[in-house]
């Protein structure tokens, strides 16, 4: 691209557009590295507009599963687009939905039965929401509230809000919302009863095995029992990111908690919603992370990954018990009236299709295992480094958190933007990585090779070694 249309494109976004998470007062400064025009992409890189080429390491915001332009989901796309764009699923129904269905409810724990179609990460978690504040009035009760976590994010419309536990983005619009319980989140690394310091990686056995080696008593879960053992006849659901509270900076969870959150949901009768948005289809290493505590929640949001990243569309899964209870006389308006203009898109749904059947027939789970090994043998060699205060491993996914002291796990001050500027030294080198504050975030595709992985944490490794910290 000449300089020119650069220039008249760059002068164009910064008059008319407005970014999600940006502090537009920074972009619109005459800074010519900002914006960075993206004008291609193929497997695991990113192209600029004068062709320089990026490795994506965050899987551009978590949602290309299987590299750029995977030419089995290019052909699934072309073929469906030839045949149809869009049909409303309101009165009618089409094959790329119904085999959909088929392939999802075959990859899904097993209890599940029923899915339900929508066009993003947030949607899928207001539609498992409404679906289980309606299922209790179903049964005559009125249960108002939900449990989430400290540092949860479920996405940014107003119930994923009301259940979010990010003050940074949450707490201003608090009187919008309706009301939830939060209990403490998992987040050893800055948990006020973890006393002891665990090295990078943990070998847990289990949550008991895992408390023992924190110091701790698993004070994090005893406040999830707190607030059950008081308020569950109120509280219609729980919610959480199974083993890693993605958004929060990678805040993997120890061993076991999920499976003892899940059996205080059922010791207290209320039910449990798994939002997978960030972590389903093959980021943890397995299809889905609920699989790796055997845990069967009774909904789980899915998005980002589900299309290979080519597509805006998502999935609420639920069982017979819910479904069978939202059925009646028409006259009983037992329906869930909730519905979106794209609810199936059929392009997103051959997308998909194309993705399940990567995933299961080219056995790139299976394949997957030894990059996840290196990945973390990697980490293991950022872990020593003195500025690097906690690193956080889950599959193809890692948090690695920056701080002023090590010993005192004192954070830099906020406002050096620490996080962004590494990023931005790591972006010189060719590799595109996101910060949560101070948290190096890494996301990277199913498909990425040892070589490429490597590459990105040469490039974090040097970008510490040259940055005045
Ligand atoms: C766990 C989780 N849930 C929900 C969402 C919201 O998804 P979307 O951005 O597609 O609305 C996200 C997005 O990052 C997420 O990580």
């Amino acid at each position: 691209m000449d300089n020119g249309t650069k220039k008249a494109l760059i002068s164009s976004d910064k008059k008319n557009i407005w970014h999600p998470f940006t502090q537009m007062a920074d972009w619109i400064k005459d800074d010519p590295s900002v914006p960075l025009i993206i004008d291609g992409a193929k497997g695991s890189y990113l192209y600029d507009a004068d062709g320089k080429k990026y490795l994506d390491g965050v899987s551009s915001l978590w949602v290309t599963l299987l590299g750029h332009r995977n030419p089995k989901i290019d052909k699934a796309l072309k073929a469906q687009i030839d045949k149809m764009a869009h049909s409303t699923f309101l009165g009618l129904t089409h094959k790329p939905a119904i085999e959909l269905s088929e392939k999802l409810l075959k990859i899904l724990p097993s209890n599940f039965k029923k899915i339900f179609y929508s066009d993003n990460g947030s949607t899928a978690v207001e539609i498992a929401l409404k679906q289980a504040f309606q299922y209790w009035q179903t049964k005559g009760q009125n249960r108002r509230f939900f449990l989430s976590l400290r540092n949860a994010y479920h996405g940014d419309t107003i119930g994923a809000v009301s259940v979010g536990g990010m003050d940074l983005f949450h707490a201003k619009f608090r009187h919008l919302l309706f009301n939830s319980f939060f209990a403490q989140s998992p987040y050893c690394y800055r948990c006020r009863y973890c006393k002891k310091k665990m090295t990078f990686p943990i070998k847990a056995k289990n949550f008991k095995d895992h408390n023992k080696k924190a110091g701790c008593k698993g004070e994090c879960i005893k406040e999830v029992e707190t607030i059950l053992a008081k308020k569950h006849k109120e509280i219609a659901a729980a919610i959480i990111e199974p083993l890693n509270q993605a958004s929060a900076g990678m805040v993997v969870m120890p061993k076991g908690y999920v499976k003892e959150y899940a059996n205080l949901c059922k010791k207290y009768g209320i039910l449990l919603i798994c939002d997978e948005v960030a972590t389903g289809f093959g980021r943890t290493g397995k299809m889905f992370a609920v699989e790796h505590e055997n845990v069967k929640p009774d909904f789980m949001c899915l998005s980002k990954g589900i299309t290979g990243g080519y597509l805006p569309f998502a999935v609420t899964a639920t069982t017979n018990e819910i479904y069978n209870s939202f059925l009646g006389k028409y006259e009983e308006f037992k329906t869930f009236f909730h519905g979106h203009s794209y609810t199936a898109n059929p392009l997103a749904c051959a997308a998909s299709i194309a993705v399940i059947d990567i995933l299961t027939k080219d056995k790139m789970l299976k394949k997957l295992q030894p990059k996840i090994k290196h990945l973390e043998k990697e980490l293991s060699l950022l872990a020593v480094h003195p500025k690097v205060g906690n690193i956080r491993h889950c599959g193809v996914m890692a948090g690695i958190e920056i701080v002023n002291d090590k010993k005192t796990r004192k954070p830099y001050d906020y406002k050096l933007k620490t996080g962004a500027k590494l990023c931005a030294a790591i972006r010189k080198d060719g590799v595109i990585i996101r910060n949560l504050g101070d948290t190096l975030v890494l996301f990277l595709h199913l498909t990425m090779t040892k070589k490429e992985i490597s590459k990105i944490i040469t490039a974090i490794k040097k970008s510490l070694q040259t940055a005045t910290l």
